[in-house]
Formats: C-alpha cells, sequence, structure tokens
C-alpha cells in the first residue's frame, strides 16, 4: 500500500491564484496560433502576444487510484472573431471520463468523439459539466471577465494533443453579431 498525506489546497477566485501553486501552465497565442482561424487577426496579435490561459495543476502521482485536479483561468478575448480558447485534448487514456465545475465567468465546453461527433454545453457559475470517455474537451470563454474553473480526472488519464494540435476541432466559436456562435470548422 503506498502511503499519501492528505491536503488542502486554496483557490483565491480574485487574485486567480492557487496555493499550494503545484505545477503552473501558462500558454500564451505563440503557443497555440496556427489553431485560430483568422491568420491575419494572429499576425497582429502576436506583436503583444497575450496569455490567453493558464492552469494550475495540483501535484498528485500519475496512478490509477489517485485523482488529478487543477484550476484553469481562461482570460476573455478573441483574435479576429474568435474567443480566446484553450488548445484541447484527448485523454491518453481514451476511456477516462473528467469534470469541469466552474466558478467563475462564461465560457463553452466544446466536446468531440473521435467520429467526429460533436456536442457543445454551458460553462457559467455553479455549472458541473461531464466530459464522459472518449471525448475531447477545450473550453472556451466567451464573456468579458476570466472563466475559472475545476476540473478532477483519473491520475494516470494523461493529455494528448495531438490530433487536435494538428486538425483543430470540428466546430468553432466565434463572434457574430456580438453573441457567441457555433460554425463548421471552415479548416477541418
Ligand atoms: O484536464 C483538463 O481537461 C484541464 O485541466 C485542461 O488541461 C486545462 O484546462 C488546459 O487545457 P489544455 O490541456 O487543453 O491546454
Ligand atoms: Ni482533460
Amino acid at each position: 500500500m503506498n502511503y499519501f498525506e492528505p491536503f488542502n489546497s486554496y483557490i483565491d477566485l480574485e487574485k486567480m491564484k492557487l496555493s499550494p501553486e503545484g505545477e503552473l501552465i501558462i500558454r500564451k497565442l505563440n503557443d497555440m496560433a496556427e489553431m485560430y482561424q483568422n491568420q491575419e487577426a494572429v499576425k497582429e496579435s502576436l506583436k503583444e502576444n497575450p496569455v490567453i490561459y493558464k492552469f494550475y495543476n495540483v501535484q498528485i502521482p500519475e496512478e490509477s487510484g489517485h485523482l488529478q485536479h487543477c484550476i484553469s483561468i481562461v482570460y476573455p478575448g478573441k483574435i479576429g472573431n474568435e474567443y480566446y480558447m484553450t488548445k484541447g485534448h484527448f485523454h491518453k487514456i481514451k476511456d477516462t471520463s473528467e469534470i469541469y465545475l466552474t466558478l467563475k465567468g462564461r465560457g463553452k465546453l466544446v466536446m468531440q468523439m473521435p467520429d467526429q461527433k460533436s456536442k457543445v454545453v454551458e460553462m457559467k457559475e455553479g455549472s458541473i459539466s461531464y466530459i464522459p470517455p472518449y471525448w475531447a474537451h477545450r473550453t472556451i470563454n466567451i464573456g468579458d471577465e476570466p472563466l475559472i474553473f475545476f476540473s478532477v480526472y483519473r491520475g494516470d488519464a494523461g493529455h494528448n494533443y495531438g490530433i487536435i494540435e494538428k486538425k483543430g476541432m470540428a466546430v468553432i466559436i466565434v463572434e457574430e453579431e456580438g453573441k457567441p456562435t457555433i460554425k463548421k470548422n471552415p479548416a477541418y
């Protein structure tokens, strides 16, 4: 039996900081520039190279009996008419699931099966989103404040960015007439 000491982490929603911090990963536009549709707008925004999102991974062993958990913060903004979003991924162990609890802000959670079937659910304060086994997932901030959510998934699930990094996802979320709109990804 492996002994592991119980512990707490604390999220400060105002300062948007987790303590202990764990592993903090910051993703700027240049880390995902090719994922946005409007490459002219990307070029322009790269002059500033804004932080698109960051996430705090609590330090947990990558073993099946454990639960990885983290706090993600997607900043508000757009590249062209496409909202700031996470890269998105499948899990390495494909038949593992995940739960997102939204703590602050407004977003859309885009999910996709390997056969390209897509599903989009709302994220708002208090929403608990279930990402079943096999579904890839990406988070989009459609509001004007940071979107903050807590996620939990199987300890050894891992992340597989490969296919989405190359192909993107089948649907994108863009602003049209001032409203978030789900569109087929023309580049898919
Ligand atoms: O485990 C998750 O699904 C989240 O914690 C994400 O990893 C986090 O939101 C960052 O997104 P991505 O891993 O797609 O860059
Ligand atoms: Ni995940």
